[in-house]
């Protein structure tokens, strides 16, 4: 019984298996990610951008992806088209952008080093905006609201509203907020830019100011929160004050997310902004909190 039920088998595998004559289908090549960036003059491993090369006749065709290496001497970007052929010459190409940036110190580089792509969904209060992704041109929010502690300062709606509840529960425990910068339009952001790259330089720009068209500031779902006092409010002295501590510990409760934390730098590519948080709705903030991510992690962009 058990030699007829090999038999069968065997001859099942015989007709099932596909020889390379049989073989006609490309093999599967995927990337982890369409875009990349790199660093100036770093070494690349292409290949670890790569997350299948495998044939269903051949097996895995890791080494025999063939691809172009790109100049990494100067910030710009570059394609890198991967093929991988299998043995019966079924070729398959996918393309990946990669941008080569010069970083800074603490992994933050400038955004005129890149080229952003322009989002669908502005409207979304989910919507991630960054060094990467921009505001389409002339966008604007229709449903702007001014904030209840500085008529001069300006939120979306829905921000506003959550605004509200946090100022007010804030204020009952003893913790006065006050909005120091909240809508920009894309004119105010330019100025803004501009003014912080004459008087500090790109690098420190580039840190604490997004170019005109990639602030959150321009989608009127972010507030700059401190003190109401003069000085120098918008410093890291604010992360110390019960301020700082109630948008950690509560935010999150009304759709706030501390946007820039001081541990994930490299991740946001900008400096450390305890004072700046961005409304993304109850559901979304709470599972960032839990998971102690940024939106960047949360979207894997
Ligand atoms: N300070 C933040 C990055 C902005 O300008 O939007
Ligand atoms: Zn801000």
């Amino acid at each position: 019984m058990k030699k007829i039920l090999l038999i069968v088998m065997c001859l099942c595998l015989v007709a099932c298996a596909k020889t390379k004559e049989e073989d006609t289908e490309a093999p599967e090549l995927k990337l982890k990610s369409s875009r990349v960036r790199v660093g100036l003059n770093s070494d690349i491993d292409y290949l670890a951008f790569i997350d299948k090369a495998i044939d269903e006749v051949d097996g895995e065709l890791i080494d025999e992806v063939k691809y172009n290496e790109i100049d990494v001497s100067k910030v710009g970007q570059s394609i890198v088209t991967y093929t991988l052929k299998d043995q019966a010459d079924n070729e398959t190409a996918q393309k990946l952008i990669v941008d080569v940036v010069e970083y800074y110190d603490g992994g933050i580089f400038s955004p005129l080093d890149v080229e952003a792509d322009t989002v669908e969904s502005a409207d979304d209060v989910t919507v991630l905006i960054n060094k990467m992704h921009q505001i389409p041109k002339g966008w604007t929010p229709d449903d702007l609201e001014p904030v209840l502690d500085n008529p001069s300062q300006m939120l979306r709606k829905e921000a506003n509203e959550a605004y509200t509840r946090f100022y007010n529960d804030a204020k009952s425990k003893g913790i006065v907020l006050y909005s120091i910068s909240g809508y920009r339009t894309n004119d105010l952001q330019t100025k803004y830019w501009n003014n912080m790259v004459k008087v500090y330089g790109e690098e420190y720009a580039s840190q604490y100011s997004a170019y005109p068209g990639r602030s959150e500031h321009q989608l009127g779902l972010a507030m700059d929160v401190s003190y109401k006092t003069t000085g120098d409010r918008l410093s890291e002295s604010v992360a110390q004050s019960d301020i700082g501590k109630f948008i950690v510990s509560d935010g999150y409760k009304y759709g706030f997310i501390l946007r820039y934390p001081q541990d994930k730098v490299a991740i946001t590519n900008y400096g450390y902004e305890p004072w700046h948080i961005r409304y993304v709705g109850v559901d979304l903030a709470t599972q960032l909190h839990e998971q102690g991510i940024t939106l960047e992690e949360y979207y894997n962009d």
